[in-house]
Order: structure tokens, then sequence, then C-alpha cells
């Protein structure tokens, strides 16, 4: 506590100042003001004043470095991070990122420090703390990374958004996102759905995570307006829209870590005039998307997120602003397209490898559709009623929960107590979501196996507790804005696959993990399947 405390003190770099200064005393007897040569004249001052500026520079550095440690010494981590954000950066940028950190909290406990000012949390018990309702929990710098740089400025993006703005989003286009709006989305969804049994019926051997791309792109356009960009009738990345969400999320992967560089390399006026801005073709396509709609004679006719977001700005105009209207569209398809796709191609990996899981699967889809309680194409009304469907899903997504990046908070100045330790205002945690899923208190002792039924066997109790610890789409107020639709979404298209066909991996020994992408996302590596057709629609 004392070394704190000196460590604090604001005289202290005085007192380095005023310590160089004595070597500068010694050093006068050197001088010789009458020599002819400047230099030289001049030396006993310029040797010991550079000597003392050394001093005091790495006088500071070592008292910054001393109290970044000490700042939060009692809570265990790599040696490095202690006193630098490079050892996340680095680990961040190297294959394996999620598997260290869920080794580090395996070795440490629920708290990790990864930063000289960051904790990593893997304990159940802190989400309602650290992602609570209440906004004095602000998001993490690290959220910088995510921010996309159009023309020269920050395009606003609801992920990166403060508080402030985010409530007034949330206000003014919030019902988008309702339960009550799913069943406006659920044509878009079946029309894709329709266009990925025929492609999947034509590529009996293929990537089906590069289809599922294409179908999750083209399905949320639909459900924004009323439109498709043709990925899956074209199989292929037009206009290189896919790839411009993936560079923004390994931009975001790559950078999260130190924002301040960010910042100065890639983002500030500097950076983007050397470098020069490309223009995002998700952007492009949302700016031509939403001209055409403005200047729609029918546009009252539509129920898609376009038409929703038009009207929340219309009814609240000083809460959103008419330019703000594109950023929010595509950061929301952005947010949601290779999510869903990553998550279902995860899903069908699982089931591949778990062939009892995926016989439990398809008897719930034949007697549901013998009882008449499931139709071709699955409805949400009834896909709701599915108990091991949501438990396949459940579980796959804990597993390989698709966000990669850390869940960042910045604790508020009062400080707070996370898994029995006080932890100081300022500081940034965030619950590493991997490993608090492995949590053997929550998940039971076979946590880190593929077992649906634990999310049916558990009583209502278990369950509760398996359902707050579950961070797939984060909790709290910022908890992802697309929740709902996801489900919708993952809930519809995965029976209507498995009614359509059978899958299987062409190497059962494929082994996901090792392929996973450095991103912020986990994106998946080419997951080849065989894919038979079956009919279990009765005629
Ligand atoms: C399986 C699919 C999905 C998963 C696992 C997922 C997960 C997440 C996670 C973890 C966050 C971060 C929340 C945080 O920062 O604490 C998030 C944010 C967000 N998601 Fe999703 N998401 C999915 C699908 C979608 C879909 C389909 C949409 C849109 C239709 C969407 C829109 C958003 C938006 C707009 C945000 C920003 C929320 C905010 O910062 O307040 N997501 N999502």
């Amino acid at each position: 506590m004392r070394w704190r405390a000196l460590l604090n003190c604001p005289s202290l770099k005085l007192q380095l100042f005023q310590l160089s200064g004595l070597s500068l005393a010694s050093y006068k007897s050197t001088c010789s003001p009458d020599h002819p040569n400047f230099l030289q004249r001049h030396a006993c001052l310029k040797m010991p004043a550079a000597i003392a500026i050394i001093f005091a520079i790495v006088g500071i550095l070592v008292v910054r470095l001393l109290r970044s440690y000490f700042r939060l010494s009692d809570i265990p981590g790599p040696f490095w991070a202690k006193f630098t954000n490079l050892w996340r950066f680095r680990s961040q940028n190297t294959k394996g990122h999620t598997a260290r950190l869920i080794a580090l909290h395996k070795k440490h406990g629920k708290l990790v420090r990864l930063g000289p000012n960051h904790v990593s949390i893997s304990d159940p018990a802190a989400i309602p703390i650290v992602y609570s309702t209440n906004p004095s929990w602000r998001k993490g710098p690290s959220y910088y990374g995510a921010v996309p740089i159009s023309k020269k400025r920050a395009v606003p993006s609801i992920i990166a958004m403060s508080e402030r703005q985010h409530t007034s989003v949330r206000k003014s286009v919030g019902r988008a996102f309702t339960t009550n709006s799913l069943l406006d989305y659920e044509d878009s969804i079946e029309a894709t759905g329709k266009e990925l049994v025929d492609v999947l019926t034509e590529n009996p051997e293929t990537d089906v995570g590069q289809w599922l791309q294409f179908f999750a792109m083209d399905m949320l356009i639909r459900i924004a307006f009323s439109d498709t960009l043709g990925l899956l009738a074209k199989g292929d990345d037009i206009d290189g829209t896919l790839a411009a969400v993936m560079a923004r999320f390994d931009h975001w992967g790559q950078w999260g870590a130190m924002p301040d560089a960010d910042f100065l390399l890639n983002k500030s006026r500097l950076a983007t005039l050397l470098r020069g801005v490309g223009d995002s073709p998700l952007a492009r396509i949302g700016m031509n998307k939403l001209e055409a709609r403005r200047n729609d004679a029918n546009k009252q006719m539509y129920t898609d997120l376009c038409s929703r977001f038009l009207e929340g700005q219309a009814k609240y105009p000083d809460l959103l602003r008419q330019d703000e209207i594109l950023g929010i569209i595509m950061s929301t398809i952005g947010a949601g397209a290779d999510t869903t796709a990553g998550t279902l191609t995860y899903t069908l990996y699982f089931l591949s490898k778990n062939p009892t899981a995926k016989t439990k699967l398809l008897q719930e889809i034949e007697e549901s559709l013998r009882a008449g309680t499931l139709s071709s194409p699955p409805k949400w009304k009834e896909v709701q009623h599915m108990p091991y469907l949501d438990a396949v899903l459940k579980e796959s997504m804990r597993l390989l929960p698709i966000a990669s990046w850390g869940l960042d908070r910045v604790v508020p100045p009062a400080g707070a107590t996370i898994a029995g330790k006080f932890i100081p205002g300022d500081t940034i945690v965030g619950c590493q979501i991997d490993a608090t899923h492995l949590d053997e208190g929550v998940y039971g002792s076979d946590a880190d196996s593929y077992r649906p039924e634990r999310w049916i066997e558990a009583n209502e109790d278990q369950r509760r507790q398996m359902d707050r610890a579950f961070l797939t789409f984060s909790a709290g107020k910022r908890i992802c804005t697309g929740v709902h639709i996801a489900w919708l979404e993952m809930k519809k298209t995965l029976p209507l696959l498995l009614m359509n066909f059978d899958l299987e991996l062409i190497d059962p020994n494929q082994d996901v993990r090792d392929g996973i992408r450095i991103s912020a996302v986990k994106y998946p590596p080419p997951v080849p399947m065989k894919i038979t057709r079956r009919d279990l629609v009765p005629s």
C-alpha cells in the first residue's frame, strides 16, 4: 500500500527531476566558458541537461510501469500483460487467442489480468453486475475498433455507440427488433430459405459455411429492404459485400486491444489522408436502397426494417438524424449476417460430430411433422415449441459462441467487487464468453462436452442459472439488438435444412477450432459437407 501511495504521489516526478539535477552540478566542473568552440564552451551544460532529460523520462516510465503494475497487482495473469497492452494485442493477432484465454482462466481462476488496466472474468455471478441495465457501466475503449470510417469520418455504428446515443436509437427504432415485429420478417426468411434448399440440392459436396454466409446476407438485406442482393443465386460475393463485412470484423479483432494506436495509424485525419479510405460496398448498397425507398410512392406498404427505421426517425427527429439512419441500418446488417451464418455452420458441424444429438433432433422434427405441429417451411409459432431444437442451438452457441471480441465494460468510479475482489473504478473488465460457458458449477462437470440434453434435464432453478450464464448474445442494456431476429432465423432454418438434407462432414476428423480466423468474429474455416437429399415432409 505504501508503494502505491508513493507512486501515486504527484510530486514524485518533480523529485526525479531534482535528483537528475544533482548530476548537473557534478558536471559543472567540465565547463570551459572561454573555449573558442561553441560546443565545447557549453558541453558542461549540454551533457548534464541531456542526462537530466533521460533520467526524467526513464524515471517517469518506471513510475508509470510500477503504478500500472501495482494497480491490480493482486490479480494473476501473464507477466507482460501487467505492464503493457502489447500482450493482449499480440495474443489477439495470433492463432488460438480464445483457447489461450480459456487456459489462463483454468490456471488462474475467475479473474485474469490481461493488461495494465484490463481484467478478464469467467464468473457467471459477475454477469448481472457488469452487464446491468444501469448505463453507468459503459462500453470499453476496445469497441473503437468496430467504428468504420467512411469519407474520412466515423460512421455511426450501434455496437460502438455511447450510452446516450444508444438510448436514443433504441427509443426511435427499437420497435423494429421486438418479438411483435418478428412475424413481418417470416416471408423474407422463407423466400431466402427456399433459395438455399435449391442451391444445396445442386451442390452435393460443398463448403456449407460459404452458402450460409450468402444466405444470411441475402436474408438480412431482404428483412431490411424487401429485396435481395442475389448472392445465393449467383453463388458469389457480388461487389465484395461479405469481404467488406469480414474486413471490418478483422480490423476490430486486430486493433481492439490498442484503440489509441488504431486512431493514430488508421483512423486519424492524417492516417486516412495518407492511406485513403475506400467506400464500403455495404454502405453503397444501403445508400441506394434507402434513396429508392424515400422516393417510392408505395412506401407505406412495406413492413421491413427500413420502413420501421424511417418511421422511427420521422417520429423522433430530435433523437435520430436523417443521415444517421444509413449507418444504423448498415451496422445492423453487418452485425447480423456473419454471426448467424457462423452459428448455423457450427451447429451443423456439431450435429455431424454427434450423431446421437442429430438423431434426436430428427426425431423431434419427424414427430412434429406427423402431429401437424410443424410445417414446411417451419413457422415461428411452431418452432418455439421444439425443446430439442432450442437445446441443440443453445449447446452449439455455448461451446462455440461466435463473438471473439471481449464484452468490455468500464468499472464505474466507485469501483466494484467481482469474484470476491475489489476492482477499482475505471478498470476495464469483460466476461470472457467461452470461459464463462465452461463453468462447471452452472453447466455440470461435463461442461466441455457437447450434450444438448443438459438444457432439457435441468430443473427450473438450474435452467435459470444456465440461461443467466449464457453470454452468446451478451446481456443487460447492450444485449444483441437483433437477438430475437437471430433466433427466428436459426429456428426456422435449421429444421428446414434437416427436413430436406442429410449433412455429413466430408472429413469426420475435422476440428473446426483449428482453422478459426483471427478476427472479432470466430469465422469458421471451410466446412466441406456431403449433402444428401431427403424428404421428411409428408406428401
Ligand atoms: C447468432 C447470431 C448472433 C449473435 C451470436 C450475436 C451476438 C451479439 C453480441 C455478442 C453482441 C455484442 C453486445 C455487446 O457488445 O455487449 C451483439 C450486438 C449487436 N447485434 Fe448481434 N448477434 C447475432 C445476430 C444478430 C442479428 C441477426 C442482428 C440484426 C438483425 C444483430 C444486431 C446486433 C446489433 C445492432 C448489435 C449492437 C448492440 C449494441 O451495441 O447495443 N445481431 N450481437
